[in-house]
């Protein structure tokens, strides 16, 4: 069992990456495999909604969304950290995000997502709340903690004194854990939930 992580700080070694590398450590012990992309240092432009990936299959722009691709298509759980820059995650992350989920065709049913936020002291459960509709559009089931997924530092590493924080990471990682491997069981013995054909409506008609 694999659980793909992303790093949306363009700072490889700041907040964020702590608070996924107490993740990551829960998640070794818990005998899961982890791979870590660092993406938010990455050049990646926004969706032009030109649709094109419906025919093809996957995003027009051949860069790192459709590298990501397969890696997202073969896990089964999905971590994506971001710093808050004005009360919302980190635009090149949600950039990709936009991309990757769009533009995939795959089934996501039962793909366990977190979300996980750092801040110096604001706006962290909104950018939380942003990052988790990527999950909840796309029939993810969530992992939670004892607290919303947040820890608190300005500068890289700060976020080392922050106890709870810390420990909020180490806990949403036990339970992400626990629910990946429960999903699997469950995979086993009752199948997938049923599928219906999905209606596309909008408010005219
Ligand atoms: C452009 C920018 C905007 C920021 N906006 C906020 C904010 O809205 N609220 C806040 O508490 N911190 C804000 N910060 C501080 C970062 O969220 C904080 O330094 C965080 O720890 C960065 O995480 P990282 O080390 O993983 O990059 C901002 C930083 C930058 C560079």
């Amino acid at each position: 069992m694999k659980i793909l992580m992303l790093n949306g700080s363009p700072r490889a070694n700041g907040n964020t990456a702590l608070a996924l590398g107490e993740m990551a450590e829960v998640f070794a012990r818990e005998g899961l495999e982890t791979e870590l992309m660092q993406v938010g240092n990455r050049d990646i432009r926004g969706c032009i909604a030109c649709r094109r990936c419906k025919v093809l299959g996957r995003c027009v722009f051949d860069d790192l969304v459709n590298e990501l691709a397969p890696k997202f298509q073969a896990c089964d759980g999905l971590v994506v950290g971001s710093p808050v820059y004005y009360a919302s995650a980190n635009a090149t992350l949600v950039a990709l995000l936009t991309r990757l989920f769009y533009s995939t065709p795959f089934d996501k049913t039962m793909k366990v997502g977190a979300s996980v936020v750092a801040a110096r002291r604001g706006g962290l459960s909104a950018a939380f709340d942003e990052l988790n509709k990527f999950f909840t559009g796309s029939g993810m089931p969530v992992a939670s903690s004892q607290y919303w997924n947040s820890i608190h530092g300005e500068l890289p590493g700060e976020a080392a004194q922050d106890a709870e924080g810390l420990q909020t990471m180490r806990t949403l990682a036990r339970n992400m854990a626990f629910l990946v491997k429960s999903i699997a069981l469950g995979r086993e013995t009752y199948g997938l939930p049923e599928r219906e054909e999905p209606q596309r409506t909008n408010f005219i008609r």
